[in-house]
């Protein structure tokens, strides 16, 4: 790295443990503190994932940062202060809760803030740099490496809230791409450490089509894939705070969907299966669906269940489907 670089990683250290340290020790950090409380958080997890508060204030981060020789203007390049159209330098992420995003070897790389005061957005990030790439990062990959690799599998979330919620109902192996959609890149990364990705996104028609999308991806890279599903008003860590770990580790964890079963519910909003139509319509997009599986097991299977479903012969959807795997190859 340049020295610019290297004293960005540093600020970004002495922040972490700024921010951590006025959670708990400054008097609007307190209602920051209370807020995480009345969200569930415990002080095991507030700790773990070193979360922190950044004042009210225009100054008080800037302050401190000159303080420690940092010069404000390659601060500013590196997105952790912002500046004015007359070149003052400010906090940027003043008011807001702040979950420290760390890279694969625990440093800290950039920030998630929160508001706890309906600020827009609801979460500011730190900007990409070359230090902070959000294509390539996955949060919480370094916690949650050596279960990751015990399980052989992982846990794909939406968001850091999401994560470490699953973390305090003692399910470790979650990472999370933090608001941008999973890349190719995050695809690789995770094939190198598992054969199995489960995907636990928001409930809300954006998860859905965000699961749609990853399966996709994650498919291009040869992963086994399973899809948790919430009720539609939850995400991971809402379902938690209300109905527990237990529940979330038996009702959405351990039952979540293959692929297919996913794909089949997710296809089938946009028919109205009444309609004869409409059915032959989904069945050929089902079966499009099945010509791309990579098993010759799990296409027949499918395939199988399919024909059942509709009341339709087997040989006349494995013929179709022989149609398209042509088309496809
Ligand atoms: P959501 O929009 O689902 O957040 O974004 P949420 O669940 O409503 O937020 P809470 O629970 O009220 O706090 C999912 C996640 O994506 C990340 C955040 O980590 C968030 O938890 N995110 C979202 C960003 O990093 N940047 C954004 O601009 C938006
Ligand atoms: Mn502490
Ligand atoms: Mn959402
Ligand atoms: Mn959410
Ligand atoms: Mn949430």
């Amino acid at each position: 790295p340049n020295s610019e670089e290297q004293a960005t990683l540093e600020a970004y250290q002495w922040l972490s443990k700024l921010y951590h340290h006025l959670l708990g020790h400054s008097k609007d950090g307190k209602k920051a503190l209370a807020y995480l409380h009345e969200r569930g958080f415990s002080d095991e997890v507030i700790e773990r994932f070193q979360i922190g508060y950044s004042p009210t204030s225009k100054g008080f981060v800037t302050q401190f940062l000159e303080n420690k020789g940092f010069h404000k203007q390659v601060m500013a390049n590196a997105g952790i202060l912002t500046t004015s159209d007359d070149g003052e330098y400010f906090d940027r992420f003043q008011g807001r809760v702040i979950f420290p995003i760390r890279n694969h070897i625990g440093k800290t790389i950039g920030f998630n803030g929160r508001t706890i005061s309906d600020q827009e957005p609801k979460y500011l990030n730190s900007p990409e740099s070359s230090l902070f790439r959000k294509s390539k990062l996955l949060y919480n990959f370094d916690i949650a490496r050596s279960e990751i690799r015990k399980k052989g599998e992982v846990i794909l979330f939406e968001g850091s809230a999401d994560v470490i919620a699953a973390h305090q109902a003692e399910v470790l192996n979650g990472v999370a791409s933090l608001g941008t959609s999973l890349t190719e890149t995050h695809a690789s990364l995770l094939r190198r450490y598992v054969d199995t990705v489960l995907i636990c996104y928001d409930g809300d028609n954006a998860g859905q089509n965000a699961t749609y999308k990853a399966i996709k991806l994650l498919r291009k890279v040869g992963c086994t894939i399973k899809v948790a599903s919430l009720p539609p008003n939850y995400d991971p860590d809402q379902f938690i705070q209300e109905y527990g770990k237990e529940k979330f580790q038996s009702q959405v964890i351990e039952a979540a969907d293959t692929e297919m079963t996913f794909i089949k519910r997710y296809l089938k909003k946009d028919f109205n299966l009444n309609l004869e139509g409409d059915r032959l319509q989904y069945v050929e997009k089902v079966i499009e669906e099945i010509a791309i599986l990579n098993s010759t097991i799990e296409r027949d299977h499918y395939l199988r269940e399919l024909a059942e479903e509709f009341k339709l012969s087997y040989e006349a959807l494995s013929q179709e489907l022989m149609s398209r795997m042509r088309n496809v190859t």
